[in-house]
């Protein structure tokens, strides 16, 4: 057994697991934070995306007891209690989900995308970038829509916030 101790959407969590426990399977089963989908074993479709220190981290493929000491967010973390993130807005505008069962790690894997593009990202980027999400529904036209216009809406609130400043 392994003592884990970390601090998940803000709140410092602890926890004794099998070592074998995967980070996802502490999310979902110890913590009860279900918005992290299982979908698959090969660690292909990103539904269990998560950030790990700032990080996109495919969730399934780190253990629970590697991740301790570390400052995960997960898609419940992510809003700003009723006030949706910029990019789950923006797939909720741009229709960037069907079942919704891709989404939480799309998402994920986007806010992540946009953060280390600071300068803007191009149609090109973002589906290359989303070569570890697999989406069963949309053909992934929306959701590259979705990141293209978060990715704007967010890089005019940061201008926005530094001509304020100056
Ligand atoms: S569950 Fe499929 S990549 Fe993690
Ligand atoms: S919306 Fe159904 S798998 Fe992506």
């Amino acid at each position: 057994m392994s003592d884990v101790s970390l601090t998940v959407n803000g709140k410092r969590v602890s926890g004794s697991v099998e070592d074998r426990t995967l980070l996802v399977h502490f999310l979902r089963e110890n913590l009860g934070l279900t918005g992290t989908h299982v979908g698959c074993d090969t660690s292909q479709c990103g539904t269990c995306v998560v950030h790990v220190d700032g990080r996109a981290v495919k969730s399934c493929t780190m253990l629970a007891a590697q991740a301790s000491g570390s400052t995960i967010v997960t898609i419940e973390g992510l809003a700003n209690g009723a006030e949706l993130h910029p990019v789950q807005a923006a797939f909720k505008e741009h229709h960037g989900l069907q079942c919704g069962f891709c989404t939480p790690g799309m998402i994920m894997a986007a806010t992540d995308m946009i953060a280390r593009h600071p300068q803007g990202l191009d149609e090109a980027t973002v589906r290359a970038e989303l070569d570890g999400n697999i989406c069963r529904c949309t053909g992934y036209h929306n959701i590259v829509k979705a990141i293209l216009a978060a990715s704007q809406a967010m890089s005019k609130g940061a201008k926005g916030k530094a001509k304020q400043a100056a």
